[in-house]
């Protein structure tokens, strides 16, 4: 494998960024061509690595010259290097004739794309390419590229799986952990430069002045490796922080008081990005309080921001019990309407589908259908529907079937990736988030396989376009070594299919346990609202199973574009990915696979089973080429996954047999 030294702690702290010993070393001698901190971070990162890939040896005499910076140094600016199309973070890596003599150059139009382009320049070497043929030319498609962390100011985290929040809000401003040096490195090193702070349902706490001294020494901290500090606003604030009597956006008073709110916070934080707003929604204060719109709300916020060049970016993730015949109809019915009614510094923020982070749904109908209004698309890299940080899901395959769906907006090859990246409507302001994974577990994210999602964000959010399947090489030849980056990948793959399967096969959704959402209960009926229950999403019945999402049910297939609806509308055209997501039906539903539709069901369950334990063998075969920490942890986890997933399997079909009253498909598992 090319490894010369013993192994440290491989605890997983280092991530994707430890720097092994390899083989054919390439010695670097880095020169930093203007004193900028974020081009010096750049050096730095290059010298640390080169370092690693050497195992502790001296460096050679005759490294390799490798000038970096900016179009603001004579040295870079006389290369005349084709920058112009390249924007504020893009990089170009190649060699170049420096005074005379061969040299690698990373050079940039700010100083942000010089450290992009130095991970860049690392991530290659560290897959096995010679560092003499790297010729790179590269810029993000995406501008707001942002974690959402779903942290409370108590430091729990909600929905987190890795512990408690990095962000100690106790200790800060006066201690500051020098994790959240590393953390910022970890999001820098993959293109991410914005951080939401705390939770979507928020406490206006985090707004008073001691909170913002906190935030803004979070913000010193992220600031050198090009990463912009965002809050989550609490609506109400201006009544619990500001004594008024009232937070309706078209009241004077409370207007003003924002205003003032956003100077205090910009004077604290002089590169603030902005606010991200949950309103009216789970029980949130917002405008709709009021008699308000959401655009009355956003706009009354962006207002404030404005002199500042903020952001606003508003949640579309609305449910209420207003329209309980579906609950995923909702944002598209509320949001829709208010199309071009957005201050053009407001980011509309779109969960991936209709309802929650489900193992599978399709992509949010919203997408496509507010053309004026920037679309952030919403991931959730913590793995609240798909097993926490216990199970095994790769979900760069899942963000990515996403954005490669298309809406059909414009007509064919209106991708959710050209909505996201501003390309079908020509919005410049554009923006993906991802719901954080982090915590202060010593592998920061549960599990060494859920480091690949924060790692597979980072990289679909600066290229949406990007092929899931080399992110899970990429991250595995750094993480592991380049050896086995294709096995490891090929373990990955899959692993969010078989979720799926075990889970919420053929368009199932929402079966979990209510409440923690771990594990099945497609059973509970006696929850106060409708839509809390698990059997107000599958509607099984004697006869059949399914929401019937098309005209004679809640027609939400309306909500999609033409040639969609009309292909989701028909069992025989939607596809089994979203067949009963879309339709309810008999039991004995012939399928195309061949047999009934109860069959294919309780088939599917096995396969999700049979997929966990092929995993586990691939990984078993890796044990001699990973070291023994690591293997040992995961193989753990798996084996929990394989139990849990017959666990899934067996209540689930025991459920669903109580209801048709069939007999076990023949050839079926038996429940343990
Ligand atoms: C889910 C999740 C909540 C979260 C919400 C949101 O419903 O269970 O914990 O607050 O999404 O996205 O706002």
């Amino acid at each position: 494998l090319g490894l010369a030294a013993p192994a440290a702690a491989e605890d997983g702290y280092d991530l994707w960024l430890r720097h092994r010993p390899l083989a054919d070393a390439p010695a670097l001698a880095v020169e930093a061509a203007e004193a900028d901190a974020t081009v010096r971070l750049a050096a730095r990162e290059l010298e640390r690595a080169a370092a690693g890939w050497r195992g502790g040896a001296a460096p050679a005499v005759s490294a390799r010259a490798l000038l970096i910076g900016t179009t603001a140094s004579p040295a870079i600016a006389a290369l005349r290097l084709p920058l112009a199309k390249l924007g504020e973070d893009g990089f170009v890596i190649r060699s170049a004739s420096v005074g005379g003599r061969a040299t690698m150059v990373i050079a940039a139009n700010r100083p942000v794309g010089v450290l992009y382009g130095a991970f860049a320049l690392i991530r290659r070497v560290e897959q096995g390419e010679a560092i003499d043929r790297i010729a790179v030319q590269d810029r993000p498609r995406v501008a707001l590229r942002m974690l959402n962390h779903w942290d409370n100011l108590d430091r729990h985290v909600e929905r987190g799986y890795a512990g408690q929040s990095i962000f100690d809000w106790w200790r800060l401003p006066d201690r500051v952990d020098p994790r959240l040096t590393d953390y910022a490195r970890a999001n820098a090193s993959i293109g991410i430069n914005a951080a939401v702070l705390n939770n979507v349902n928020a406490k206006a706490d985090s707004l008073t002045a001691p909170y913002l001294a906190k935030a803004a020494a979070v913000a010193d901290v992220l600031r050198p490796w090009g990463i912009r500090t965002f809050l989550s606003a609490r609506f109400s604030a201006p009544i619990e922080l500001g004594g008024l009597k009232t937070a309706d956006p078209r009241d004077p008073a409370v207007a003003a008081w924002w205003r003032a709110k956003a100077d205090e916070v910009w004077r604290a934080i002089p590169d603030f990005g902005g606010f991200l707003v949950k309103a009216n929604s789970e029980g949130q204060p917002g405008p709709r309080d009021y008699g308000a719109s959401h655009a009355d709300g956003a706009n009354m916020l962006a207002a404030a921001v404005r002199p500042h060049g903020g952001t606003v970016v508003w949640r579309a993730f609305v449910y209420a019990d207003t329209d309980p015949a579906d609950r995923a109809k909702q944002a598209w019915t509320e949001f829709r309407p208010l199309d071009g009614k957005f201050a053009d510094n407001v980011l509309v923020q779109v969960k991936n589908g209709p309802l929650d982070f489900q193992p599978r749904e399709p992509f949010h109908p919203l997408f496509g259908a507010m053309p004026k209004t920037p679309l952030v698309a919403e991931f959730q890299i913590t793995k609240e529907y798909l097993g926490f940080s216990t199970h095994l899901a790769y979900l760069g395959t899942m963000w990515s079937e996403v954005l490669s769906a298309d809406t059909f907006a414009k007509g064919k090859g209106s991708t959710v990736a050209k909505v996201v990246d501003g390309s079908l409507e020509g919005h410049r302001l554009t923006g993906i988030a991802g719901v954080a994974n982090i915590g202060t577990d010593r592998d920061w994210s549960g599990s060494i396989f859920d480091q690949a999602n924060w790692y597979a964000f980072g990289r679909l959010a600066w290229d949406p376009a990007a092929d899931p399947a080399a992110l899970a090489r990429e991250w595995a030849a750094q993480t592991f070594s380049p050896a086995v980056a294709a096995p490891v990948a090929a373990m990955m793959m899959p692993s969010r299919q078989a979720v799926v399967d075990y889970m919420t096969p053929l368009g199932l959704a929402h079966l979990m346990g209510t409440g923690h959402h771990y594990g099945p209960a497609p059973w509970v009926a006696d929850l106060a609202r409708p839509e809390w229950n698990p059997v107000y999403y599958h509607r099984a019945d004697a006869r059949g199973i399914g929401f019937d999402r098309t005209r004679t049910g809640s027609d939400a297939v309306a909500q999609y574009a033409r040639p969609l609806a009309r292909r989701f509308a028909d069992p025989r055209t939607v596809g089994e990915d979203y067949l009963l997501w879309f339709h309810h039906l008999p039991w004995d539903y012939r399928m195309p696979e061949g047999g009934t539709l109860w069959q294919a069901l309780v088939r599917r369950y096995d396969r999700g089973v049979a997929a966990v334990g092929t995993m586990r063998a691939q990984w078993q075969a890796l044990r001699p080429d990973i070291d023994a920490e690591r293997f040992r942890v995961v193989s753990d986890d798996l084996a929990v996954q394989e139990r849990e997933a017959r666990w899934w399997r067996d209540a689930s079909v025991a459920y669903w047999t109580s209801i048709n009253g069939l007999p076990l498909p023949a050839g079926a598992a038996a429940p343990a």
